[in-house]
């Protein structure tokens, strides 16, 4: 059995109002089905989200059907467990990760009323099936270009005549299948220094729903970091940047947190130190806002976090970017969360 410290994490962070929980799988050794991973989570956590179950390309097999198997399990390992679980995402609004059959679809004659119904249906389909076994949407991810600011398009998009209009659209009626569940717009401008734009993208986004009246409850903050964190300027840009946000009464949720070290110099303690001391840093501030109530990992053990795959170093040593080694061994950025949730300010 894996050794998790006590308090867990999420007793930590629910003695200030705050849930603390882990993105899983529905296969493989990041999986719900790895026991010893379960035990960790069952421990540690409160609330999951699936790392990939919910996406388009896993629920979506041809325009004509939905395949909910994958999700179904990481949903039954959740109420099992008495977890909360969140629902990502109803659309990831990029090319890449819409389902391929998806680029060459046929919209007919009318595509924008085709793809508004396609669009609806989605929505109104998972919001149905899941009903309040879920709390919380990202319903949008990622629809801001991070190189200009300006909305992504895809070929649902471009059917309907707009992003915009499909974004809103995915509020609207998750607002209306799913009417006491928090819904959230997702994305990954963060404080590292490039992300500028980004920002100015996803506060121009936000306006936009405020003034146009769209459903939308949260910021969802990913939140995959890199180490070591930015100098006082950036961090001071990032204040502002929340400031922004909270001005425009959303709320905060850390979404898919994990830091990235590809970057550091290989000695393991000083990496450690480097990616806890990032990640102190980090919640310090993020914790001061009283509008952040929920905090996600993305993944909780080194050997199964997405960014072995996806950010390799250079010098081919295993990444560390989450609470736990590979060997399940709590690691310093694990207490320093701990520590930043025990100082944090009760949420009223
Ligand atoms: C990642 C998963 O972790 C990978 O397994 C998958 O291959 C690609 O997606 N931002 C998001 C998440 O919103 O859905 C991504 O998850 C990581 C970046």
């Amino acid at each position: 059995m894996a050794v998790t410290p006590s308090p867990s994490l999420s007793a930590i962070a629910a003695a200030k109002g705050i849930r603390f929980g882990s993105a899983v799988a529905g296969w493989g050794g990041g999986s719900w089905r790895n026991a010893k991973l379960a035990g960790l989570l069952a421990r540690e956590c409160s609330i999951l989200v699936a790392e990939n179950e919910m996406k388009w390309q896993a629920i979506r097999p041809s325009p004509d059907t939905f395949d909910f198997a994958a999700f179904d399990g990481i949903a039954a390992f959740a109420a099992q467990n008495r977890m909360k679980l969140r629902g990502h995402t109803l659309l990831w609004h990029r090319p890449k990760w819409m389902p391929r059959w998806m680029e060459s679809h046929d919209f007919g004659s009318q595509p924008a009323t085709a793809a508004a119904a396609m669009m609806a249906n989605h929505v109104e389909t998972v919001c149905a099936r899941y009903k309040d076994r879920i709390v919380s949407y990202d319903v949008v991810n990622e629809t801001v270009l991070p190189e200009d600011g300006s909305l992504a398009e895809t070929a649902l998009s471009k059917a309907m005549g707009g992003t915009e209009a499909l974004v809103d659209l995915a509020f609207r009626t998750a607002r209306k299948a799913a009417p006491c569940v928090e819904l959230v717009y997702n994305d990954y401008m963060s404080w590292e220094p490039g992300n500028a734009l980004h920002r100015k993208g996803v506060l121009r986004l936000l306006e936009g729903f405020r003034k146009r009246g769209t459903p939308v409850d949260a910021l969802g903050i990913q939140s995959h970091l890199i180490a070591p964190a930015p100098d006082a300027a950036h961090q001071r840009e990032w204040q502002r940047f929340m400031d922004d946000v909270v001005a425009m009464d959303y709320r905060i949720l850390i979404t898919e947190f994990d830091v990235r070290d590809r970057d550091l110099p290989v000695d393991i303690a000083s990496r450690d130190q480097t990616v806890a001391s990032t990640t102190r840093a980090y919640f310090d501030m993020m914790l001061s806002y009283p509008q952040l109530r929920d905090v996600l990992a993305w993944g909780m053990v080194d050997a199964y976090s997405w960014l072995q795959g996806y950010e390799p170093r250079a010098d081919r040593a295993e990444a560390r970017g989450c609470l736990y080694d590979s060997a399940f061994q709590p690691k310093p950025v694990h207490a320093a969360l701990a520590r930043a949730f025990s100082e944090a300010t009760p949420r009223g």
